[in-house]
């Protein structure tokens, strides 16, 4: 089995190459990247000697480059997870969201179609179904929910949604689309909440809160949503969307303290700044469909994991600094401009 993994040098997609190589040995996992702002090939190191993984370097949306690169290997298996990702950017710049994240997808469903791929997974978000109000706790997110976007970068992720549903109905390409909630674990970019708010409070830097700190988000660890994925692309139904999340559901302000009092750092670092425009107010998932027709079970509580991602970060602080030093960027040059 072939396996193309897009995105594979950012947080979910390096989570999710690293559990494929390891679990599978017998797949070919080829690990496709721009390497934007937000890859990271040092998140690879574990796995870049594997005989079963490979790099290539490249743009989701240059479509004479994906044509050639699935005519050369043939994929199985295309799980897209490339994408311009924080919501704050796209109301900065929501020009690239539109390329990478709508171009970029039809670009693969194109390829996929053409060279007869088996299954595309496209791994999209719960932001997708807008936000709920904060006084309804019984309401949450299903796969019959009414895509109700907010942000450019929902809009962007709504519109690849469609363009991969309408390549199943018109072409009868063997599609999948996961929508998951918040994640957090190893390897999250520092602009992101959980990371920014551990590097920051470590370093006794002011914790930026929007608004009063009172939006829901539903945090699933990573590794379970990568567990999800895995069960999808092997055991799901073609044309079937599923929603992933693990009932996590906490304020913004929640987790800031939670991070300040694991790291016995003082609530005085929290600084309450303007509010997000637009700011979704509550995600919460309804995983029913995934647990029930595919068994899926998530390992980890919120309070399990976020103690293990304090660690992670506490005992990987080279991986993050180098971000935030700006030194990861060289990582290519130094790995692969002599191969
Ligand atoms: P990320 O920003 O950490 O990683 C994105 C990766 O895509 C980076 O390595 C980047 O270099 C790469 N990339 C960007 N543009 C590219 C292009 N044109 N061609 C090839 N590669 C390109 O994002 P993430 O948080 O790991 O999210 C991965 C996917 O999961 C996204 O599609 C996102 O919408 C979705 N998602 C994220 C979350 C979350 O909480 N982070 C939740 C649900 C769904
Ligand atoms: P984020 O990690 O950007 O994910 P998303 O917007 O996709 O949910 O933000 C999570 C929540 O944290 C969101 O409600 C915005 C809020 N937030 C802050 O309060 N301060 C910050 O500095 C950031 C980055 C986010």
């Amino acid at each position: 089995m072939k396996v193309l993994v897009t995105g594979g040098a950012g947080f979910i997609g390096g989570n999710f190459v690293h559990h494929m190589v390891n679990k599978y040995p017998d797949y070919e996992i080829v690990n496709l990247d721009l390497l934007t702002y937000a890859g990271n090939l040092e998140t690879l190191k574990p796995v870049e000697n594997k005989p079963n993984y490979k790099f290539v370097k490249g743009d989701i949306a240059d479509r004479k480059f994906i044509f050639d690169l699935f005519e050369k290997e043939k994929f199985d298996i295309v799980v897209n997870f490339a994408a311009e990702s924080h919501v704050d950017r796209s109301i900065e710049n929501p020009e690239i969201f539109v390329k990478t994240n709508v171009l970029g997808t039809t670009t693969l469903l194109d390829a996929s179609k053409e060279f007869n791929v088996k299954r595309y997974h496209q791994v999209s978000t719960d932001e997708v179904y807008g936000d709920l109000p904060l006084d309804r706790p019984d309401l949450f997110f299903t796969e019959e929910t009414p895509l109700h976007t907010s942000s450019p970068y929902s809009s962007s992720k709504a519109s690849a949604d469609l363009f991969v549903m309408a390549y199943y109905r018109t072409f009868g390409l063997p599609v999948t689309i996961s929508r998951c909630s918040n994640n957090y674990g190893p390897y999250h970019f520092p602009e992101k909440l959980i990371p920014l708010m551990i590097s920051r409070a470590l370093a006794d830097e002011s914790l930026p809160v929007y608004g009063k700190g009172e939006n829901v988000r539903d945090w699933l660890h990573v590794h379970d949503h990568c567990e999800a994925i895995d069960l999808i692309i092997h055991k799901g139904n073609v044309g079937e969307v599923y929603n992933v999340g693990g009932h996590n559901e906490r304020t913004n302000l929640e987790v800031v303290k939670t991070i300040l009092k694991a790291l016995d750092k003082p609530e005085s670092l929290i600084s309450y700044v303007t509010d997000r425009p637009g700011h979704d107010l509550r995600y919460a998932i309804d995983p029913a469909k995934l647990e029930n027709e595919l068994g899926w079970k998530p390992e980890y509580t919120f309070d399990t994991g976020i103690k293990m991602t304090i660690d992670w970060y506490l005992n990987n602080r080279d991986w993050w600094e180098n971000i935030i030093s700006g030194e990861y960027r060289d990582y290519y040059e130094k790995m692969y401009s002599n191969r």
